[in-house]
């Protein structure tokens, strides 16, 4: 003879078991997610960062703000676009340094990083810095997002910004998306004004490094002018031939401002920078 209410009392535990489950988890990948987003980026500098430096003597050069002024050109009262912004951990670098009417935006596909950052002091203290959900599809980051990226159109007007950066970002595009927000970096931006994006960027050096086998990453598997090693997850890392980068550069009217700065990410010594780095202007 079956016990209905024991049995009905397991389950009603079996339940609340598979939701404190399903709770600690979120809260455990919510962390994880955070600590990337921390890892990828440079630490933050201090909050006493203001527009008075003279920036010309700063010689980290791992720092993303001294990057955007030197190479970006970008001003106290500049207008500017992160893509991809994530946790905000690049913006925390702007804060001391924008001053209204400078402001900040910065939008990216991931809707709980987002509401999260809008919570942090970034998102409450500073008025001049805004942060924006964009439901776009992304396997690994919005698996539910429900515009491809390579249609979709950019939140801003045209000749919008003084200065655009991507910091790892198109690192989880493939070439098609890349060629798209090109297009969109290229119109929101004022001509003139520069954009600062990082790459993992195929080229002969790359190949040879790869061939080498010293290289944790094999960028094993090929597509059309990209590399990836996670088959089923290719957004993890993506690493896209530099001439296919430089003709879509050329394509969208964005000139790219020589040398490109190439990263330390593949073991390359004496770099300046993790990711390779590529600055163009508007023409
Ligand atoms: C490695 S994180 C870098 C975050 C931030 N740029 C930083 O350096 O701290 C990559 C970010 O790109 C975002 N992302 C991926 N595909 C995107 C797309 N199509 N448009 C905008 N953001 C995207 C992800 O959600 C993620 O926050």
């Amino acid at each position: 003879m079956v016990d209905k209410s024991a049995l009905k009392a397991a389950i009603t535990e079996l339940r609340q078991l598979q939701k404190d489950f399903h709770k600690s988890l979120r809260t455990r990948l919510d962390r994880l997610e955070e600590e990337l987003d921390g890892a990828l980026s440079d630490e933050p500098v201090a909050d006493t960062v203001g527009p008075s430096h003279d920036w010309t003597e700063r010689s980290d050069h791992r720092d993303h703000l001294y990057q955007f002024v030197a190479y970006g050109d970008m001003r106290p009262i500049h207008a500017v676009l992160d893509v991809g912004c994530g946790m905000g951990h690049v913006a925390e670098q702007l804060t001391g340094y924008l001053v209204p009417p400078g402001r900040y935006e910065g939008f990216d596909v991931r809707a709980n990083v987002i509401a999260k950052v809008q919570k942090r002091p970034i998102g409450t203290r500073y008025p001049h810095f805004r942060f924006r959900h964009a439901n776009v599809y992304n396997k690994r980051y919005n698996p539910e997002g429900s515009v491809q990226a390579n249609e979709y159109v950019f939140p801003y007007d045209d000749g919008t910004f003084d200065f655009v950066f991507a910091y790892s970002v198109f690192t989880h595009m493939f070439p098609s998306d890349i060629d798209h927000y090109l297009a969109e970096i290229s119109r929101v931006l004022k001509p003139g004004r520069r954009c600062l994006l990082t790459y993992f960027l195929l080229n002969e050096e790359l190949t040879r490094l790869i061939d080498a086998g010293i290289m944790r990453k094999t960028f094993r598997f090929h597509g059309e002018h990209y590399r990836y090693d996670n088959e089923e997850f290719p957004e993890n890392a993506l690493a896209i031939e530099e001439s296919f980068v430089r003709q879509t550069y050329a394509r969208h009217g964005l000139k790219i401002l020589e040398p490109v700065r190439y990263g330390s990410w593949c073991g390359r010594a004496g770099a300046e920078t993790r990711q390779d780095m590529i600055v163009a202007v508007k023409e």
